[in-house]
This record gives C-alpha cells, sequence and structure tokens, in this order.
C-alpha cells in the first residue's frame, strides 16, 4: 500500500504517534488530518522522547513532507511552543484548517463546569467549542488569520460575539486589542507554513509518493460513531481522511488499526472491561499510563475486541498493530472481551444508547500469561508460546490480521509480521 491510514482502535492513546515514526522511515509524507492538541503523541528515538501534540509525528525525519490537513484544529500559541522545541522541516499547514483562541478553552471550561457531574472530562484545550464554530459558521480560518487586516476585522466581530456568551456565563469579557497584539505575531509565524494542502497532497500522490495519514484519538471517541455525548470533535476513523485532507476517497488504499494489548480511556463515559484495583495500578505504572496532555491517570481494562470489531466496521482497518504487549508480561492469565451481555442477552455490538452501554456486561475468554521479558524480542518466533497465542486470539476474535506488534517504547522494539507499506 502506498497511502496508509493510521487509526487508533480504542479511546485513544494507542501509540499511534510510535507506529507512524515506524512506518514513517518508508514514507515520503505524513499527514495528521484531525483533532488539535488535545492530541499526545510519543515518539522514542536514539535514547531521547518527543511529545508530540500538533505536529505530525513525521517531523523527526527531515526527508519527510508533514502536512497539518484541513481538519484539523490549530492553537497558534501551541504551535508556536512545539515548533520552538524542534526542528521543523518540510512543514505545510492547511490554509482552510481552524484556530483555536483562548475564548475557546475558556468556554470548554465553563461548559464542562456547568455539566457538573455529567461532565465528558475533555481535554480543556478549547477543541469542542472551535469546531462547534466551525459547524456554526462563526470561526477562523488560518486562511484569515495570516492576513493582518483580515485577522483583525474577523476577531473584532467574533469577540463581539464570544463576549455575549462569556456573559451568560458570567465570565468576565476578553479584551479584543490585547487578543490580538498577542496573536499577530503567531500570525507571522505561521504564514510561511500556509498552503492549500489538499493540492499539495494530491500532487504528491500524482507523483507517487508514499503517504501515511494520522489519525488522532481513537475510532471509539468519534463524533459519530464513538460512545456519544463521551467523544471528541472530530472523527479519527479512516473514513474520514477525504474530507479532513481533500483528497477523493478512492486514493486510500487501506489502514492500519492501532490497539494496545489492553484498553485504556481518559475522561468519562463507559467502559465495559475497565478494571480497578492492584491489577490495573500495576498495568497503568507498568505502562506509563498517564495522559501526555493533561497528565490524568488513564482507566486500565481488559483488551475489548467488541469495540476493534466495532472501529473495523465503521472505519475500515485492514490490519492492526498490537502496542504496549511487553506490559502484560508477568500476569497469570490474561482476559479477552468477546461479547457483551445486555439484559440477559447477548450481544456482539456497540449499542447507540449510553444509557445501554454502560449496562453493558463483558464476556470473555481466559488466556495463559506468559512470565518472560520481551522487550528484546525481534520476531513472533522469539514470543514465548502464550505470547503467541494471545496475538492469534487477537486475530481470531477481531478478525484482523496483525502486520506490526511492539515490545517497548524505541523505534527498534518494534516487530514487522506482514510488511504492508
Ligand atoms: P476533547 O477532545 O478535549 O473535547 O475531549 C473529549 C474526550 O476525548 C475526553 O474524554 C478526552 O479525555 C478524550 N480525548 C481527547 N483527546 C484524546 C487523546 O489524544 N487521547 C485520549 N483521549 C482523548
Amino acid at each position: 500500500m502506498k497511502r496508509l491510514v493510521i487509526v487508533g482502535t480504542q479511546w485513544g492513546d494507542e501509540g499511534k504517534g510510535k507506529i507512524t515514526d515506524y512506518l514513517a522511515q518508508k514514507a515520503d509524507v505524513v499527514v495528521r488530518y484531525q483533532g488539535g492538541n488535545n492530541a499526545g503523541h510519543t515518539v522514542k528515538f536514539a535514547g531521547q522522547e518527543y511529545h508530540l501534540h500538533l505536529l505530525p509525528s513525521g517531523i523527526l525525519n527531515p526527508k519527510i513532507t508533514n502536512v497539518m490537513a484541513n481538519g484539523m484544529v490549530i492553537n497558534p500559541q501551541a504551535f508556536a511552543e512545539e515548533i520552538s522545541r524542534l526542528k521543523a522541516f518540510n512543514l505545510y499547514i492547511s490554509d482552510r484548517a481552524h484556530l483555536v483562541f483562548p475564548y475557546h478553552q475558556t468556554l470548554d471550561k465553563a461548559g464542562e463546569k456547568q455539566k457538573q457531574d455529567q461532565q465528558i472530562g475533555t481535554t480543556h484545550k478549547g477543541i469542542g467549542p472551535t469546531y462547534t464554530d466551525k459547524s456554526a459558521r462563526i470561526g477562523m480560518r488560518v486562511s484569515t488569520f495570516i492576513h493582518p487586516d483580515r485577522f483583525y476585522h474577523e476577531l473584532e466581530k467574533i469577540v463581539k460575539s464570544k463576549n455575549e456568551e462569556f456573559a451568560r456565563y458570567e465570565l468576565p469579557p476578553v479584551s479584543f486589542e490585547a487578543l490580538y497584539e498577542t496573536y499577530l505575531p503567531y500570525s507571522k509565524l505561521m504564514k510561511p507554513y500556509v498552503t492549500d494542502t489538499s493540492k499539495l497532497i494530491n500532487q504528491l500522490i500524482d507523483e507517487n509518493k508514499k503517504v501515511l495519514f494520522e489519525g488522532a484519538q481513537g475510532v471509539m471517541l468519534c463524533l459519530d460513531h464513538g460512545t456519544y455525548p463521551y467523544v471528541t470533535s472530530s472523527s479519527p476513523t479512516a473514513a474520514s481522511v477525504p474530507v479532513n485532507t481533500g483528497i477523493a476517497p478512492w486514493l486510500v488504499e487501506g489502514s492500519i488499526g492501532v490497539t494496545k494489548a489492553y484498553s485504556t480511556r481518559v475522561g468519562s463515559g463507559p467502559m465495559p472491561t475497565e478494571i480497578d484495583g492492584n491489577l490495573a495500578q500495576e498495568i497503568r505504572v507498568k505502562g506509563r499510563e498517564f495522559g501526555t496532555t493533561t497528565g490524568r491517570p488513564r482507566r486500565i481494562g481488559w483488551l475489548d475486541t467488541v469495540v476493534i470489531r466495532h472501529s473495523k466496521r465503521v472505519s475500515g482497518l485492514s490490519y492492526l498493530a498490537v502496542t504496549l504487549l511487553d506490559i502484560l508480561s508477568g500476569l497469570d492469565e490474561i482476559k479477552i472481551c468477546t461479547s457483551y451481555t445486555l439484559n440477559g442477552k447477548e450481544i456482539f455490538d456497540i449499542p447507540a444508547e449510553i444509557e445501554d452501554f454502560a449496562q453493558c456486561t463483558p464476556n470473555y475468554v481466559t488466556l495463559q500469561g506468559w512470565q518472560e521479558d520481551i522487550t528484546n524480542v525481534q520476531s513472533f518466533a522469539e514470543l514465548p508460546e502464550a505470547a503467541q497465542k494471545y496475538l492469534q486470539a487477537i486475530e481470531k476474535y477481531t478478525g484482523i490480521e496483525i502486520a506490526i506488534f511492539s515490545v517497548g517504547p524505541d523505534r527498534t522494539q518494534t516487530i514487522t509480521v506482514k510488511d504492508i507499506f
């Protein structure tokens, strides 16, 4: 495949950054297609760890063209901060992407506070309010931002209406002048990177370049197909790539679903296979399961193949990349959820109604664990038999072939089972 999408199959944090960085060794182009700095992608290479929130995970490779596509929402301040820490080579930003301003973050927090015990548990990065403005046709695009005059007039108009919204939350008004003065330097910083990225990507495809499309979050956080309302405000599915990048649907050749060897979730909302107590804490600490963006401890659960089959159906997943397999070493037994029970009936799909999903209890198959340290394994054959059987069980219950698995955070701890890109 020459044009591959990297999709999170669970609730985000599956290790997409690491898999993108690994596959990017063979790519010419990496395109980030949705979300904003709510995402946190960790890439570890040559003993150094990089935390990326906005920049595509190909950014560490000077040979790669990196694109921030129109489906993204970009916080200019966060962009400036991130780019100052890295040497950004060949970076392009879509003129049609939308921008996140501080009032979006304030409204994100205020909206959550108002929900009291019904909070989504957002990252407070202003992502929801920015996509809301985009849909309401009152957002600001990068193309406006980089023209000082247009930026001035548009911002003035927006701040006026935002201050009315702020008043409803009893928040102090935003000063338009101060905001403009603070953000003007960011618009100048961003301008050299801005282009029509749809044209650019299509041109690169015409030149037969190898393209990776990098998703943020995971399918269960998809606005349409996730556990609504406990979702983000964009679609991390492979199906969203054409609209979020400006290419024809048939140009996407396939996708690799990145799946943790277990489940995690940050934020609220049901998670049927969630586990508590010592075991969860052991996995949390060993797997360093604390949010890259917010530092929040992640909720831990067994692998849920109902979730992965759902992701396969709504997104399309050609292959799987199973990450963090090493974290399960040392357990006596490991469970895989294969179906749920709801109101006394076995079900194999995710119900639309969140109350129903919250009542689903998992049905498991139990497999034998392994005790060996697998962090130096370089092939499937080198894995202990129980770990091989675990991967085979994942293939069996998801109906998806595994192309990659990983046994540690470094690029060198990633093993190709099948060459797909
Ligand atoms: P928002 O995207 O900040 O609006 O948050 C909505 C939900 O998505 C919350 O449950 C967040 O914790 C979750 N979320 C957003 N981005 C990520 C991510 O990159 N990884 C995991 N969860 C995320």
